[in-house]
């Protein structure tokens, strides 16, 4: 075969390969581009609001879990995730949330008397409100949530981790308010903020103490807002900074 031959059937078997690939894919894009529209239709069910907000979930979320371990739910939280099924409506004769005739009469029974009924059962109000696995802490907080929004003013307990002082615990309360709130700044280091750990960071600014960095950051300094933008109580801001300022440690 001479050199110019070798070069022509290169050529046709290039030919032959561009139309076996190139013809139906140039149908297939024809095809495509006459029948698909937009490309989304939204009217298919996998579009829909719900079907979306669904997949956004994060994975395994749960209700009743309330971020912190086991027995330091909140009275809300508690409410929000088993009492609203019957209090919320008024279910099967439970005095329905926030409606201050109904509960009335059950607020002059005495804080004490309400939750042994709540802990014990009482009538259809079936034991902790169906939730065996409160603590009896838990089920008196939900109780005082209740009972305060339909006109009383008991106290919820404490949240275990909670000194008698009211003081806040760093490593669960300040904790869960580091990861909600201050982490957006302190974790990174975001606008010159001390980052979490960060030993050579935190030194100068605790030469004068924790107590008066705490109340630096109380105040606000600089691009650090006001108690982080954090709208709890000092304690509970004092609880995430110690906790903050624990980690440099
Ligand atoms: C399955 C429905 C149901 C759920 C869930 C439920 N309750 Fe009740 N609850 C009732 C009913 C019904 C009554 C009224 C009982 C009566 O007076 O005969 C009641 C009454 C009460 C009372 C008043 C007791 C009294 O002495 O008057 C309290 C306090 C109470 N519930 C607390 C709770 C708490 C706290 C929860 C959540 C942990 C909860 N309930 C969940 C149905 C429910
Ligand atoms: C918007 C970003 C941002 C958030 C959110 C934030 N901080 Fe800060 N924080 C900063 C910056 C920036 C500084 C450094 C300010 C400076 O020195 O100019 C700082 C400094 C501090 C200091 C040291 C104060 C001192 O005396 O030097 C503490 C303590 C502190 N933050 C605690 C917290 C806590 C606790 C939270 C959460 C409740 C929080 N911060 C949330 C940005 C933030």
């Amino acid at each position: 075969m001479s050199g110019s031959s070798v070069k022509a059937s290169k050529g046709i078997a290039g030919m032959i390969l561009a139309a076996v690939i190139g013809v139906p894919l140039f149908v297939y894009l024809l095809i495509k581009l006459f029948t698909s529209g937009s490309g989304v239709d939204i009217t298919r069910s996998t579009m829909t609001t719900e079907a979306v907000s669904a997949r956004l979930q994060p994975v395994g979320s749960i209700k009743i879990v309330d971020g912190g371990p086991p027995g330091s739910k909140s009275g809300k939280a508690v409410y929000e995730a088993v009492c609203v099924s019957c209090h919320g409506t008024g279910l099967a004769g439970a005095p329905k949330f926030a409606d201050a005739g109904a509960w009335g009469a059950r607020i002059s029974k005495g804080f004490e008397t309400l939750w042994t009924h709540a802990i014990k059962g009482f009538n259809a109000m079936p034991v902790k409100g169906g939730a065996a696995d409160l603590t009896d802490d838990e089920v008196k907080r939900a109780v005082a949530y209740m009972a305060n929004a339909g006109g009383a003013k008991f106290e919820e307990p404490k949240v275990e981790g909670a000194a008698a002082d009211g003081a806040v615990d760093p490593a669960t309360k300040g904790k869960e308010i580091y990861d909600s709130v201050c982490m957006a700044c302190h974790a990174a280091g975001l606008a010159g903020a001390p980052k979490f750990g960060d030993k050579a960071a935190w030194a100068p600014r605790l030469k004068d103490g924790v107590d008066s960095a705490i109340a630096i950051a109380t105040k606000g300094l600089n691009a650090m807002p006001p108690k982080g933008g954090y709208s709890g109580s000092d304690a509970e801001f004092t609880a995430a900074a110690q906790y903050l300022i624990n980690s440099s440690k």
